[in-house]
């Protein structure tokens, strides 16, 4: 197999119009924060169905101003999910706050509302859920407890930007919204990110912070309305989205339904041609919401497949697939273990998937031929590894 069969996971689905508008944005002498990417805010805004948006450069730059806005700090306790990426737990840590875990529902894979009420304590300032894959949590129960506990609410978005539960967008019950246009993202700018606000305020708070929380916009200050002063209001950081990126995400947001049609007949031909083999499969998305099919996860359990997570990987990249592992629960990473003395095995449902987890190519790119091979892949590698289980049992 040539370099080129090989099937990345995640490629991006990248056309015309994105590449003659990054041509168009290079050539008009503003690349930085400008006028694309005021357009792509009111565009995601509209999309969303909302008011306020604040594009950032990435969804771990949005979730860091999203904690810093809510008002953590030293001595809060924010209660996330342990099956996410290091980047929910580690926005809540460079706040100053604690991170405490709640384990996940093992069918969603969303963090279980009863647990997260658990763990409720008087220092207990925020909740922030992921809608992991592109499944949405149970928000009717994390808003009520959110509402009964006087709570900030922050929904990691970054697989969730088509998602919606009982008709509402993911990102418009929190306090806060944070999107994700990484690569890999439903929608791409290469590395940027989206923050959803409530109200007029946060918005305005979140932007100064976004740009060293300096008093007007610096692309303002250099425009052509004259020179303006700036001053420091607070001590902010350095994350904002630039016009370039901008100009791919708004022609990539055009195209996100369209892209999500084609992931979705993806998504349905594995759930089809993976009934029969030895693995679990995704749950069934629940009644009135809208899975966003951002990641086709399947678990790969030793003893009904005859193989280990570990050797499956190795062995279906082996044969040109990409695949990815989303994620090792949190608390397998030794930083963590460090700082807060978390164990896997206190939080065994995401131990559990963290360990058996796989996910497959899905990007809106892949061809029908391309799928086949993926399918054809893990059915082999599977069968390949039931036989040699089979003879062992017989032994
Ligand atoms: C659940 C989750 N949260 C946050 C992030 C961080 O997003 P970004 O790479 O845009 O910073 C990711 C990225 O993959 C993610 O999957």
């Amino acid at each position: 197999m040539s370099s080129s069969d090989f099937i990345v996971f995640g490629a991006p689905k990248i056309e015309r119009e994105e590449i003659e508008e990054v041509v168009r944005c290079l050539e008009s002498g503003w690349i930085g924060t400008g006028p694309r990417v005021a357009q792509f805010e009111a565009e995601f805004a509209a999309y969303k169905q909302v008011r306020h948006a604040a594009a950032v450069g990435s969804c771990t730059a949005a979730l860091q101003l999203s904690v810093r806005a809510a008002g953590i700090g030293p001595g809060d306790e924010v209660i996330t999910t342990p099956l996410t990426f290091c980047a929910t737990v580690n926005a809540i840590v460079h706040a100053g706050g604690t991170p405490v875990l709640a384990d996940i529902d093992p069918v969603t894979m969303n963090i279980d509302p009863a647990e997260v009420e658990n763990r409720i304590t008087s220092k207990t300032k925020a909740i922030l859920p992921v809608h992991f894959a592109g499944r949405p949590c149970d928000m009717d129960a994390l808003t009520a407890i959110a509402d009964r506990y006087g709570l900030k609410l922050i929904e990691d978005c970054a697989h969730a930007i088509e998602t919606k539960y009982h008709g509402r967008a993911a990102g418009t019950f929190g306090d806060f919204g944070c999107f994700s246009f990484y690569a890999t993202k439903n929608v791409t700018t290469g590395e940027g990110g989206m923050i959803l606000t409530r109200s007029e305020d946060d918005l305005a708070r979140i932007k100064m912070l976004a740009l060293h929380g300096m008093s007007k916009d610096a692309w303002k200050r250099f425009g052509d309305e004259g020179y303006k002063h700036y001053y420091v209001v607070e001590t902010g950081y350095k994350c904002n989205m630039m016009d370039l990126q901008a100009a791919l995400g708004i022609h990539q947001l055009r195209r996100v339904e369209q892209n999500g049609k084609r992931r979705e007949e993806i998504w349905n031909r594995y759930n089809a041609a993976f009934a029969e083999l030895p693995v679990t499969t995704p749950a069934e998305p629940e009644a009135e919401t809208r899975h966003a099919h951002h990641l086709y996860t399947i678990l790969i359990d030793e003893e009904r497949g005859g193989i280990t997570r570990d050797d499956f990987l190795e062995e279906v990249t082996r044969r040109g697939i990409g695949v990815g592992v989303h994620y090792l629960s949190i608390p397998e990473h030794p930083a963590y273990q460090a700082e807060f003395g978390w164990r896997p095995e206190g939080y065994p449902h995401a131990m559990r998937i963290g360990r058996q987890t796989v996910s497959l190519p899905l990007s809106a790119k892949l061809t029908d031929e391309e799928v086949s091979r993926v399918i054809e892949a893990v059915g082999a590698t599977l069968t390949k590894s039931g036989q040699r289980s089979e003879v062992r049992n017989l032994r």
